[in-house]
């Protein structure tokens, strides 16, 4: 199967199923749901960090890149999830977290005691650069008592890795060899496109939201490198960059096929569009007319460029896409679907973020003391030190918050939403006597998950969606995002009304007689002026 039907499942290890009680999802929990991702459909499914770490920045800091953290189980345990995934045609993505290394590292202890070889695998310096850390503060921080300074762009317990130093890559490639020979068939690589730092640092020039050390075109080459060394030598192995503040021209070199760089990228515009000023603590409604310009240009350029994207609204970093977009009080379920179809119709790779499949929604947690997260800790301190009041600032977290989409994935209406028979580890969502995978079993055919499966099979039937090429179409309707995708004498429109109110728009004569691929409502009339209800996304082919 080409990797372009496939789609990708996201799990958070920590929140997806608890075995051993500890509160914490664990590999055997995984293993156990491994019939629930075969029914739903998916191909490949990518874990979050499970190395040990000292879990500062939730497994992003890692201790060991060799070893599972026993909080998820062992070495044996993830083999044998391997394996029986093969059962299931479910292969697995591991995150591959090398930009940085929990300062708990081995390599930062030893650069720590006075280890001039280990040093050198680090960014240290006497003076610093402007630079900030995006977790807030200074992207420096004091190097033992040498009085000299580290890196971290991230947590100040994650110090940035010299990619100069060829010791240094070498020892990273080893790292993926390591997770091939476990059978392991994808990679997704953290911030990558931010570990090309230049030999020597400067101050960010102006602040436009890019900072110097984004997308250097070093970074083209480490990846060459890192293909050719590793994964390039299994076919088969899907790989996904995380792209930090990239653009379009950039990803359509990480992806173009002859370049041997990377399979697909994640940028994060369209996740910025409600965000004022770029400043993501904030809460405006979000702006359709960009999001719509971002899908429009990302989806052409990069299909003109032949470059590949991977598809998503929801992550571990992101808080629920149906609280950003959608009137979820009213319409969740339509407005799930609606989303649903974008990412699964669009040119690209789609992602399912766990739990997006049954609908669930950010938790409403009512206190800061229900926040797990460093970000939110740290947004919080930072946002009441600039004058906020504890309520407003408590209300930006609310709504910003990665915790939003962290909380345990809800299975049943029992205890914990059946998720663990302990205390879990971040509180499970006020939502789950309704929203759960139960629930929505016994919905049947009306359920949202069935309608991820519909979709999950169209990629895999119509070439038009896995292969097809991507047009805008209509791009200044007010309400409505929608596109063309081609392929061969195959065409698709996808609509979807972005809006509870309903709307109208004009089809293409050819698709007038068109056939209805998909739609998240039954009584529609086809028509040259289409009606659209709330929420209503409808495909439709013609050959
Ligand atoms: C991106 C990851 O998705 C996020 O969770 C993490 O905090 C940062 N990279 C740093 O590794």
């Amino acid at each position: 199967m080409s990797f372009k039907e496939k789609v990708i499942y996201q799990i958070y290890p920590k929140s997806f199923n608890d075995t051993d009680h500890d509160g914490i999802g664990d590999l055997n929990g995984i293993r156990e749901k491994l019939p629930y991702l075969r029914e739903l459909g998916i191909d490949m499914v990518w874990l979050n960090p499970v190395y040990p770490s000292p879990q500062k920045d939730n497994g992003y800091d890692i201790s060991d890149y060799l070893a599972i953290d026993p909080l998820f189980g062992t070495m044996e345990e993830f083999e044998a999830l391997i394996k029986e995934g093969k059962e299931y045609q479910i292969e697995f993505m591991l995150d591959m977290v090398l930009n940085h290394v929990s300062i708990e590292h081995e390599w930062f202890q030893k650069a720590l005691a006075g280890d001039k070889y280990y040093q050198d695998f680090f960014y240290i310096r006497d003076e610093p650069t402007d630079w900030v850390s995006k977790f807030g503060g200074n992207a420096w921080a004091p190097f033992g008592e040498t009085g000299k300074y580290y890196l971290h762009l991230y947590d100040i317990t994650q110090a940035d890795l010299n990619w100069r130093n060829p010791v240094v890559r070498e020892e990273l490639f080893k790292v993926v060899r390591f997770w091939m020979e476990k059978g392991v068939k994808g990679f997704r690589f953290d911030v990558i496109n931010v570990i090309g730092k230049d030999e020597v640092l400067k101050d960010n020039p102006v602040d436009d939201g890019k900072p110097e050390y984004t997308d250097k075109p070093i970074t083209h080459d480490y990846l060459k490198w890192l293909n050719q060394e590793t994964f390039g030598r299994d076919p088969e192995i899907i790989t996904v960059g995380e792209m930090s503040a990239t653009t379009v021209e950039n990803c359509i070199l990480y992806t173009e096929p002859n370049r041997h760089e990377l399979t697909m990228t994640f940028n994060f515009h369209h996740l910025k569009v409600d965000y004022e000023n770029g400043d993501k603590w904030t809460t405006p409604a979000f702006d359709f007319e960009e999001l719509k310009r971002l899908f429009h240009t990302w989806g052409e350029e990069m299909s003109k460029g032949n470059g590949w994207n991977a598809w998503f609204l929801n992550n571990h970093d992101q808080p629920r896409a149906l609280n950003r977009f959608v009137s979820v009080e009213n319409y969740r379920k339509q407005g799930a679907e609606m989303l649903a179809t974008l990412i699964h119709l669009n040119r690209g790779t789609p992602y399912i973020y766990m739990g997006e499949e049954i609908g669930m929604i950010d938790p409403a947690f009512t206190s800061m003391n229900d926040y797990v997260d460093i970000e939110s800790k740290n947004a919080y301190q930072m946002l009441v030190e600039k004058g906020l009041s504890e309520q407003e600032a408590f209300r930006r977290i609310q709504a910003k918050s990665r915790d939003n989409s962290r909380t345990p994935m809800q299975w049943t209406n029992e205890k914990h939403a059946g998720f663990t028979e302990g205390t879990p580890w971040l509180k499970v969502s006020a939502s789950y006597p309704e929203i759960n995978v139960e629930a929505a079993k016994n919905e049947k055919e009306q359920s949202i998950f069935a309608y991820y499966q519909r979709l999950i099979q169209l990629r895999k039937t119509h070439l038009v969606i896995s292969e097809g090429d991507y047009q805008a179409y209509a791009p200044e309707h007010p309400q409505v995002y929608a596109f063309l995708r081609s392929y061969r004498d195959e065409k698709l429109l996808v609509l979807t009304n972005f809006y509870e109110k309903t709307t109208k728009i004009d089809l293409p004569e050819e698709f007038v007689e068109g056939k209805r691929l998909i739609d998240n409502y039954s009584d529609t009339v086809i028509s040259k002026e289409l009606t659209l209800k709330p929420y209503q996304a409808i495909a439709l082919l013609v050959k």
